[in-house]
């Protein structure tokens, strides 16, 4: 009978329309071998790695730094993740950071659903574009104006090709450790992907754009001074991450940010707050406005796109006035400030002002580093978990880092360990420990007090 179905099948075609020779299977027919087994993340991974390079659109989605084989997810839904093989995973990755709501929060999908139903792209202005921009100026007064673009990268290497044409100056000042998306000179001393790949700068990048930057280590407000006095006259930006979110969670010390205000402010260099993280991370808004320092631009991505496409820089009108086509800095996108995105974002943000989850993710923060630290004591672990609202990185050595050469001594193989022991017992975390694990909205105090006694039995094994 087998021979006889094989025979049957149409060369090549894995479902043939149903013929007198060929007829429909009834209930009492033999199941023919199904063409398509239920897929694994190992297949996939292995098809993918034959059409794609290194199996992976992302670098860091490849599980380089912890070992073992990609996960393939097949959907999302509040704070869980379910993948192909149809495990469900508490997600504390959260797409590294846009699904600040969870995953396929309703009033994202309706407002996508009903963009969609209008047409995916125009290539003209559409209404929903001037809402999301007065949106984003009245949470962010300093955005006078406002550019979307369709990526975190794109936002920031804009904001930077501004700054010079502003300015008529070249050369920008980064922070160790500070990853700012992929444009050639922001890959220099960059964190994120590159800081857990080893790689100090990437190939492909010209010596000419490299010599264009600055490099200074985060929390260093005196390094920066010497720059800036040195320099400054050739500096056209300094760009920071205020709350560094790419070698692991590192946070501002009191008067940093200050000083980068007032230093660049004093030689005219246009300061740049990367906000691509902490945006609508810690509140309704930036962590330039809770903090009270006014960078010139900011830039955003992730939350802002609740999980669609989306980057947006802005800032002060006489700079933002320099962009085409009111000025001579070119800047352009086929799809920039596309509906999809834009209904999403708007949704977004919408629902964070309708139902600011910020208390309680602050809480939620707080009780997860606590509980992860009293775990780690308590199975003789070295272990600090550094929190901010629903921010928290593991670092495995014995204080909080305050820069990337800090950070850099966490021990890397006990966060590979420590990941897989996690995700064995269904928790999902950033598959690199120079990155941050998210607490969404969506999830719940089981689910930390969960994550608690997980990591509990994690480290015990690790001790
Ligand atoms: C602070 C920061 N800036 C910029 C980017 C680049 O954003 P995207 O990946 O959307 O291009 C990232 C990405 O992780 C980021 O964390």
């Amino acid at each position: 009978m087998k021979k006889q179905l094989t025979k049957n099948l149409k060369p090549k075609t894995h479902n043939p329309k149903p013929t007198s020779r060929n007829p429909k299977p009834t209930s009492r027919s033999p199941k023919p071998k199904t063409h398509n087994p239920k897929p694994s993340s190992s297949s996939l991974f292995a098809r993918a790695c034959r059409v794609i390079p290194g199996g992976v659109n992302s670098p860091v989605r490849a599980f380089g730094s912890v070992g073992g084989t990609p996960v393939f997810m097949a959907s999302g839904k509040g704070s869980r993740l379910t993948t192909v093989e149809g495990r469900v995973l508490v997600d504390f990755c959260g797409s590294w950071g846009p699904l600040l709501l969870g995953h396929a929060h309703p009033a994202v999908i309706e407002a996508v659903r009903k963009a969609a139903a209008k047409g995916t792209s125009f290539g003209a202005s559409t209404p929903g574009e001037v809402v999301f921009a007065e949106m984003l100026r009245e949470r962010i007064p300093s955005l006078q104006k406002v550019r979307l673009v369709s990526s975190g990268t794109e936002a920031v290497m804009s904001a930077i090709r501004l700054a010079r044409g502003f300015t008529g100056r070249n050369k920008i000042l980064k922070f160790e450790g500070c990853y700012h998306g992929h444009a050639d000179y922001l890959l220099v001393s960059a964190g994120s992907g590159l800081l857990t790949g080893g790689i100090g700068s990437s190939a492909g990048v010209t010596a000419a754009a490299a010599a264009e930057v600055l490099v200074a280590p985060f929390n260093d407000p005196e390094a920066v001074a010497t720059i800036v006095r040195a320099q400054g006259s050739e500096l056209a930006a300094v760009i920071v991450e205020p709350v560094a979110g790419n070698m692991g969670l590192v946070l501002p010390e009191p008067g940093f940010l200050r000083t980068l205000r007032n230093l660049t402010a004093q030689c005219g260099v246009v300061l740049i707050f990367d906000e691509v993280i902490s945006g609508f991370r810690l509140a309704a808004t930036t962590y330039g406005v809770q903090s009270g320092i006014v960078p010139d631009l900011t830039c955003l991505g992730k939350i802002i796109g609740g999980g669609l496409p989306i980057g947006a820089f802005g800032g002060r009108a006489d700079i933002m006035d320099k962009l085409a086509p009111l000025g001579p800095v070119y800047q352009a996108g086929t799809l920039s400030g596309n509906p999809l995105a834009v209904a999403a974002g708007i949704a977004n943000l919408a629902t964070l002002r309708k139902e600011p989850p910020y208390e309680r993710l602050a809480a939620l923060g707080r009780r997860l580093a606590d509980g992860l630290n009293e775990a780690a004591r308590r199975a003789g672990v070295t272990l600090t978990a550094v929190q901010l609202g629903g921010m928290m990185t593991p670092f495995f050595m014995n204080r909080a880092p305050r820069n990337m050469a800090e950070a850099k001594a966490s021990d890397t193989r006990a966060y590979a360990a420590f990941f897989h022991g996690m995700l064995k017992r269904g928790f999902y975390l950033p598959p690199a420990q120079f990155e941050v694990s998210f607490v969404s909205a969506a999830h719940t105090k089981a689910e930390i007090e969960g994550y608690i006694e997980a990591a509990g039995a994690v480290l015990k094994g690790m001790g």
